[in-house]
């Protein structure tokens, strides 16, 4: 866990260095939970965006896509429950002042005995070797089955008290599992009450009389209140959806693991209109779809697993999280949601307007039910980073820190460098630059050796080297250099396009997923 811990720190660092993700305001000293993204990390966050919006909005001709703003009437945020209900847990540190949420206090605990149980494992492997079955060991090893008596015990108590709301109870439990403040070391608590993570200003002057307005905390409601306009002007037939991406904005108790827990962050999400009745259909469909999107990346099958919810909020029929391995453990990076019809009904309550829909197959008017899918782009950011870090020892005793980032999301596709900079090589490479700057995001660098040339686009995570050399002068071709495997291989100036698209377009993922 502690080496876990340490190439997450070499990740951070690394994604300052390279002009990926930079804290807020840093001149300043920072503003807590807040990041601003490099001249790298702004392409790859637009192409993960480009990714997610062509796999709904072009792979779905059912799908299309809006823009809304991120301030809107409040009282859309009394309809959709926020005002009231969008509250998490805190307790306080009396010792070391440290806020915390009781449930994240919980849920981390609870994490503690599954990572005993790895243990176990990891340890009777190690004794029983090639005969080893982890299945029945799971079964009957005693240990193993009073660890997880006892987590399934507190699991089911922490369900019940987050579900009840039962603030008293969910201090009790981290009074009797003697949980600690991390910093202190003590468990000397405050109660836990309720907070709204909403931002609230003011809208107007107010000589005039202003209005306090919210920053919204999901953009969703924006595609909700749209909904009959959408539907209408877009001739829209049930099943349909609407995908939009944008900020967000949630005052974070507890903003920790970098971009994981941020404060002001970017969503996408896509809200599917559907019969009553279909949704329980329409929610497996979207599941499996959704997955599909994070696996056709290449990061690992194994680092995705669903995560059904215990707790559904008082709308929702079902709901499930796609879970990430991160270097922090396995945590949610999209959340897919049956919202009934929920949200409709209530904007239609509190608007009064009827927002309702006329299938002309059944011939009745109904409320559509939802089906939401909602992932957050510095999640999904944080996860691709994270999985395409490497520090690589090399033959020779060398080693680089390599990105292995998918090739469509890779902030640079390619990087022309002329081996020496004399003899018109320079203005060769320049040729091709400008060639190919049209349609890839291509890098010029004639500094340095060309190793240290190498090392740094690995270390951005660009796909293809491109080296142009005397002999490129006498025959048209050149070295195209992989970035993972490292292999170099002599084509035709004339090839490279071809070469580079096959590997790098979006459209070569988005075929994975029909
Ligand atoms: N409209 C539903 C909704 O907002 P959510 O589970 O609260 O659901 C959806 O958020 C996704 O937004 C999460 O799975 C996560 O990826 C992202 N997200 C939520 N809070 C975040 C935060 N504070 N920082 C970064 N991403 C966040």
């Amino acid at each position: 866990m502690a080496q876990q811990e340490d190439v997450f720190k070499k990740i951070v660092s690394h994604a300052k260095e390279y002009g990926f993700v930079f804290p807020s305001s840093e001149i300043y000293d920072g503003l807590s939970a807040v990041y601003d993204y490099g001249q790298n990390g702004v392409e790859l966050k637009n192409n993960i965006k480009r990714y997610w919006w062509d796999a709904m909005t072009l792979l779905h001709e059912n799908i299309v896509g809006i823009d809304s703003a991120i301030f809107m009437h409040p009282t859309i945020w009394k309809a959709s429950g926020h005002v009231d209900a969008f509250n998490d847990p805190l307790i306080d540190n009396r010792d070391s002042k440290k806020r915390y949420r009781a449930d994240v206090l919980i849920e981390d605990h609870l994490a503690k005995f599954d990572d005993k149980i790895a243990k176990e494992v990891a340890k009777a492997r190690k004794r029983f070797g090639e005969t080893f079955d982890e299945a029945m060991f799971l079964q009957t090893n005693q240990r193993v089955l009073d660890v997880k008596a006892r987590r399934d015990a507190l699991h089911e108590r922490f369900a019940k008290a987050m579900n009840d709301n039962d603030l008293a109870e969910l201090r009790q439990i981290i009074i009797d599992e003697e949980i600690v403040c991390p910093i202190s070391g003590t468990k000397n608590w405050t109660d836990v009450r309720q907070f709204n993570l909403m931002f609230k200003t003011e809208m107007g002057s107010t000589a005039d009389g202003s209005m306090a307005v919210y920053l919204r905390p999901e953009t969703a409601q924006g595609i909700f209140v749209n909904y009959l306009n959408v539907q209408k002007t877009g001739r829209m037939r049930i099943p349909f959806g609407i995908a939009q991406i944008g900020k967000a904005f949630r005052n974070e108790i507890v903003a920790r693991q970098f971009i994981f827990r941020m404060r002001e962050f970017e969503q996408m999400e896509m809200q599917f209109f559907v019969r009553p009745g279909e949704e329980l259909k329409w929610f497996a469909q979207w599941k499996e779809w959704r997955l599909k999107w994070h696996k056709a990346l290449g990061l690992g099958d194994e680092k995705y697993r669903y995560h059904d919810h215990d707790k559904l909020a008082h709308y929702a029929n079902a709901a499930t999280d796609i879970e990430f391995e991160m270097p922090f453990g396995f945590k949610e990076v999209e959340g897919i949601h049956s919202r009934t019809n929920f949200d409709l009904s209530q904007h239609e309550k509190f608007s009064g307007k009827k927002i309702q829909y006329f299938d002309p197959e059944l011939n009745e008017s109904y409320t559509p039910y939802v089906i939401e899918t909602s992932i957050g782009v510095d999640r999904m950011f944080l996860s691709v980073l994270c999985s395409s870090y490497e520090e690589q020892a090399l033959e020779g005793g060398d080693t680089r820190v390599v990105l292995h980032l998918p090739a469509p999301l890779a902030p640079v596709k390619c990087a022309v460098m002329p081996l020496v900079r004399k003899d018109g090589l320079p203005e060769k490479a320049r040729e091709i630059v400008d060639d190919l700057k049209f349609d890839f995001a291509t890098h010029y660098d004639e500094k340095d050796s060309i190793g240290k040339r190498y090392r740094r686009q690995d270390a951005i995570g660009t796909p293809y080297c491109i080296t142009v050399d005397h002999q490129t002068l006498e025959d048209g071709t050149v070295t195209l250099r992989e970035r993972d495997s490292m292999e170099q291989q002599r084509v035709a100036i004339a090839d490279l396009h071809a070469l580079i698209h096959d590997k790098v377009s979006i459209n070569g993922l988005l075929r994975k997923l029909r």
